[in-house]
Parts: structure tokens; sequence; C-alpha cells
């Protein structure tokens, strides 16, 4: 793979949840007027990425993909020069197989031609999907595509779409700066949504718990990779806010979902908080874990440069529970990491990531209403060492 392009999580946005196939040329456009305008590039989203839809359904007479000219009027290198223009990067989709999830040309058989064509229109990232590859070796198939665009000559970040059923996470970090590690994503808490045609989308905290077991596998440069997000689509405030601090507690891409068109004041204000953020990009890029769970009450924690724990308490239930949490009855350890938190001799002072009230330090208890599917979020920092 071209290293170094996501030595944090990647961020941006992403076409697939709100608009499927229904892509064109003014929707980026705009997308990208607003990522700039709205703060978001400021908050540190850079990609914009057009997922499966933006093809014709051939490929031409000498075997070139062909951007749709219905949706795409001036061709993909003018879009890709536009979006450039605003600062940010641009990311294209195909995938492994005959052809795409949607029914559009794959890649397959053209892994070199097709990386060509991509770094002649300029871009910067490319998710590779796995849908139509009965017979196909999974690691075969995307180390040939990551070998195609390490010699296209272009930096373009890999972003591998298998879903977990050949266990990339084993395979994948020599040729891909991140890999998804699960089924579709959907807007729901902890849902299994079924669809007709007997295949199943998750709620995100279903992914979470599908992969719990993998988080040594995620780091600089090669991340697992939740899906993209599904702030602003359909769940609640609380819920919306859990679901973007455990993508960043995960250490996942941030890579958006929703229509910035038409975002309330409350989705801009989760997706661009910088503390949760700066959670997620955390220099030490450390996947977090799941401590403790105290009756519906989940702790969930990651370590951070400086000494610094985030810990998150993530009630999984709809109603508002109540928290009393002794901190000095606690020791936290990362066993893959070897870093611990030990608030019987230690004392960290805490800041509130979601606004609530903020200060205090862990010598004392922490006492907190929490709502329906909401959490506590925090960071703590330590104040003295030892005693
Ligand atoms: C399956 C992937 O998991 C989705 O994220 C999306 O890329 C669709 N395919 C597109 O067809």
């Amino acid at each position: 793979k071209y290293e170094g392009l996501a030595m944090t999580p990647s961020m941006g946005w992403n076409s697939w949840n709100t608009f499927e196939t229904k892509i064109d040329e003014q929707l980026v456009k705009q997308t990208a007027d607003i990522m700039v305008s709205s703060g978001m590039v400021a908050a540190g989203y850079n990609y914009i990425v057009l997922d499966d839809g933006w093809m014709t359904r051939e490929r031409d007479g000498d075997g070139n993909l062909v951007p749709d000219p219905e949706k795409f009027p001036n061709g993909m290198k003018a879009l890709v020069d536009y979006v450039h223009g605003k600062g940010l990067k641009f990311g294209l989709y195909n995938c492994a197989g005959t052809k795409t999830c949607a029914g559009y040309p794959g890649t397959r058989g053209y892994e070199y031609q097709d990386a060509r064509l991509y770094a002649s229109f300029g871009i910067d990232f490319l998710k590779f999907d796995w849908c139509n590859t009965e017979g196909i070796n999974a690691k075969e198939a995307f180390t040939t595509m990551s070998n195609a665009l390490k010699v296209a000559g272009r930096p373009i970040l890999f972003n591998i779409c298998e879903w977990g059923d050949n266990q990339p996470w084993n395979w994948a970090s020599p040729i891909g700066n991140s890999w998804r590690i699960s089924g579709d994503i959907y807007p729901c808490f902890d849902c299994e949504y079924k669809h007709p045609e007997n295949w199943s989308s998750w709620g995100f905290m279903k992914i979470i718990e599908m992969r719990k077991d993998i988080r040594q596998f995620s780091g600089p440069d090669h991340w697992n990779d939740f899906d993209m997000l599904e702030v602003g689509n359909g769940m609640t405030y609380a819920e919306d806010k859990s679901h973007f601090t455990m993508w960043a507690l995960m250490a996942s891409p941030l890579i958006t979902g929703n229509d910035l068109r038409v975002m309330t004041k409350e989705t801009l204000g989760i997706l661009t908080n910088k503390d949760i953020i700066s959670v997620n990009q955390d220099k030490l890029g450390i996947q977090g874990f799941k401590y403790a769970t105290e009756g519906s009450i989940e702790i969930w924690v990651k370590p951070l440069t400086d000494g610094s724990w985030a810990v998150t308490f993530l009630n999984r239930n709809e109603k508002t529970q109540s928290l009393n949490f002794d901190w000095k009855a606690h020791t936290i350890t990362d066993p893959i990491n070897k870093l611990t938190a030990d608030f019987k001799g230690d004392v960290y002072m805490i800041k509130d990531l979601w606004g609530g009230k903020t200060g205090g330090t862990t010598q004392k208890n922490l006492i907190a209403q929490i709502p329906g599917h909401d959490t506590v979020t925090l960071r703590l920092t330590p104040k003295s060492k030892g005693k």
C-alpha cells in the first residue's frame, strides 16, 4: 500500500448511507462547499468519497470505466479539481468482484487499468468492496488492487471493504490503510435490520460487540473501520452522541454519511465536537475497549497520549440510569498496550467532553443521571503520579 496516508483515522464524508446510487455533481459540490463553510474542515474532515453508482453500466470500448455522463456532465476530473480547489481530497469506489454491489462494472481483471484511470482523475482515496466475488481469494484480490494503486503514480489511500468473513484484520495491514470489519451499519442503537433479500444491517452497538476481540490489529495507518457514520440519519440526539463517541473510542475512521445540506445544528455540533474528535485522532492510535459493565451501564475506555484516558459510561438501557462511580476502587489496565490508570494511587483531573458539568478529580465519586442510550464521556488527565 501507499504508506502513511492514515496515521490517524481518516475523516470525511461518503455518499452511500443517505444517497445510495442517487449521486451527482451538484451533490458533491454542495457537500464540499458546506464541509468548508460549516466548520467541518476546521474540525478535521477532509475526504469527499463517492460510493457505488458513479459509473455507467458498461466499460467503454477500451475497457475503461466511464463516469455516468448524466450524473457527472463535466466528467470526473473536473469535479475532483473542484473538490481539490476547496482544499479537500476526493475518493471513489469500486469492487473486487466482477460487478459492484449495485451492479456496475467491477474491477476484477482490470486492477491496473482502473488504478491508472483513478490517478488520471486525481483521486486520493479508493474504497474497494466485496460483492460478486464467488471463487475469488480475498487476500489476493485486495493485494492486487493495492499493488496497482501503488504504481499508479499518486498517493491513494486504500480502504478495504470486506465485511469480516475473511478476517481482513489478519492480513490487510500491509495492503490497506483501513478495512471494514462488519456488514453494513443501520441507523439504530443495537438492532439487527433484516433486509427482504436475506441479509442484515446492524445497529452501531451491534457492530462494536461483533468485533470486540480484534483491537490489537488496529493502529496508525492500519485501522479497523467500523463503517460510515449514521449521525443525523434518524436516531435520537442521545444515540447520535453515543454513536459518535463510540466511533471515537474505537479509533474508527470518522466518515459522515448524512446529507450535509439539511443537517441540524445538533448534528453539526456532534460531528464537530473537537474534544471527542481529539480522542479519535489521538496519536497513539489505540482502539479502546470495554473495561466493565455495571448494571446496564457499560464503561468503555481508550488510552491517550500524555497518560490521559478517555472514559465513557454508556447507558445501554432506554431508561435513565443513576451512576455513582467510586474511582478509587478501580484500576484500569490495557492488557495489550500495558498501560494502567490506577485511581487508588493517582489522581486524575476530569473534563466532561459533552459539555455537562466539568471539573473535579477522581478523588470524588462520579455521580450522574445518564438518560437512555446516552453517555457520560470524560477525558482524564493525570494530576499527580504516585504519592
Ligand atoms: C456494501 C458496502 O458495505 C457499503 O458500504 C456500500 O459500499 C455498498 N456495498 C455499495 O453498493
